[in-house]
């Protein structure tokens, strides 16, 4: 199949499983342990159900929105996703080059695998980073720094990484925790030709990390052992608030209480997220803790939404239940490793055309009319 021929998320899913070694598609795909949380996102999704307004005069319709204050053209934001260097060449640039073209923010992930600086100059849209909090503190805050220089206009702290999640296929294949590869992956590596004179000859590397490493560490055996504080706290808030004046939000907030603590210490905007199931398994899913979490913060804070949003159906539930939008994880990467930008644009577009279809057929014509009675109460 063909970039052009994929039709739905899942398509582009299938291109990318044959395109990139079997050790890259499983980083991607998979989740921690059984996977529980990993189903439970797309299966949250797929229980609710829409009550559709009837009749309404939906022949002009408009999919823009405001997010954090600005304008987006979907009410979307590709990501932060690590290791998008293995996926394609410059993964992470053509995932920002695709997200600017589609007038949507792009998150790049602490642990990408292109310079924040070239991400800002060669992908002028709007930019945000997501910061891991590092054992060593000095590197997560000069990443910061760099990122307000370089003109990044949001800070995304992940808060649900105090370890690792347990993700057995990556430790099947040998990618984690130290990147001792199985034999059975480097004879796959093998098999791919085409990845390996693009992605694997110029050796990807964690290129914004390296940079603010103490002499002598290295980087690879770094990022599995140890490398996150997990005594990253509430009362540490405060530090990061105060370094970065622009928009703040916390990644990883699935309970009411915590919400509150967030936007009382001072965070533009909450991103409910479970890590795409990839940390806790058995945690709940981003868009069942929303309505809850709603009612406890008001209207003020940003809510955004993350966790097998692979329709744009998808999308309009989880704006209808309070999100003002949601973060898409892998459904852009699926489109990266099937085909560079060029997937990515694929997969925003298949996205935008599905959303597009939903308001139309929920009897909405903006972002706006997306409100909760369009979602039926769960049944008994
Ligand atoms: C391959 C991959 C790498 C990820 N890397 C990061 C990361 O570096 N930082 C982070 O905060 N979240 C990371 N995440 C989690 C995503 O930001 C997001 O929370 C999750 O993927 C959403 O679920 P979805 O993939 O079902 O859309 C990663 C997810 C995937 C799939």
């Amino acid at each position: 199949m063909k970039l052009r021929d994929a039709v739905n998320i899942g398509d582009l899913r299938s291109i990318a499983r044959r395109r990139v070694p079997h050790f890259v598609f499983a980083y991607v795909d998979g989740g921690a342990e059984d996977e529980v949380t990993l189903r439970g996102n797309c299966e949250a999704f797929a229980r609710l159900r829409f009550r559709p307004r009837t009749l309404v005069d939906v022949s002009k319709r408009d999919v823009s929105t405001q997010l954090l204050g600005a304008p987006s053209a979907l009410p979307i934001v590709v990501g932060p996703t690590g290791l998008n260097g293995l996926s394609w060449r410059d993964g992470d640039l053509e995932l920002a080059r695709a997200a600017a073209a589609a007038g949507v923010p792009f998150a790049m992930s602490t642990v990408s695998m292109s310079l924040a600086e070239d991400i800002a100059r060669q992908a002028p849209g709007r930019l945000w980073l997501q910061a891991y909090v590092f054992a060593d503190r000095r590197i997560t805050d000069a990443l910061i720094r760099r990122a307000l220089d370089a003109g990044f206009e949001g800070l995304m702290l992940t808060s649900d990484f105090p370890v690792a999640g347990k993700r057995e296929g990556d430790l099947r294949t040998g990618l984690l925790p130290t990147q001792q590869f199985t034999l059975a992956t480097r004879l796959d590596m093998l098999m791919h030709p085409r990845w390996l004179a693009t992605v694997a000859m110029r050796r990807p590397r964690f290129v914004n990390v390296e940079r603010e490493l103490p002499p002598g560490q290295n980087v690879n055996s770094f990022v599995g052992h140890g490398m996150f504080d997990p005594s990253f706290r509430w009362a540490d808030l405060r530090h990061f608030r105060d370094l970065w004046p622009r928009k703040l939000l916390l990644k990883g907030v699935l309970r009411a209480d915590d919400a509150q603590r967030a936007v009382a210490a001072g965070v533009d905007g909450l991103v409910l997220s479970n890590h795409g199931g990839r940390q806790l398994d058995g945690a709940i899913s981003a868009i069942e803790a929303l309505p809850e979490i709603r009612r406890a913060v008001g209207d003020r804070p940003a809510i955004l939404v993350d966790g097998g949003v692979r329709r744009g159906s998808d999308i309009a539930k989880a704006i209808a239940l309070g999100a003002a939008g949601v973060i898409l994880g892998r459904a852009p990467v699926y489109g990266l490793a099937a085909g560079g930008a060029a997937g990515v644009t694929r997969a925003i577009e298949i996205l935008a055309d599905e959303f597009d279809r939903t308001l139309a057929l929920t009897g909405c014509r903006d972002v706006g009319e997306l409100t909760p009675d369009l979602i039926a109460p769960p049944s008994a």
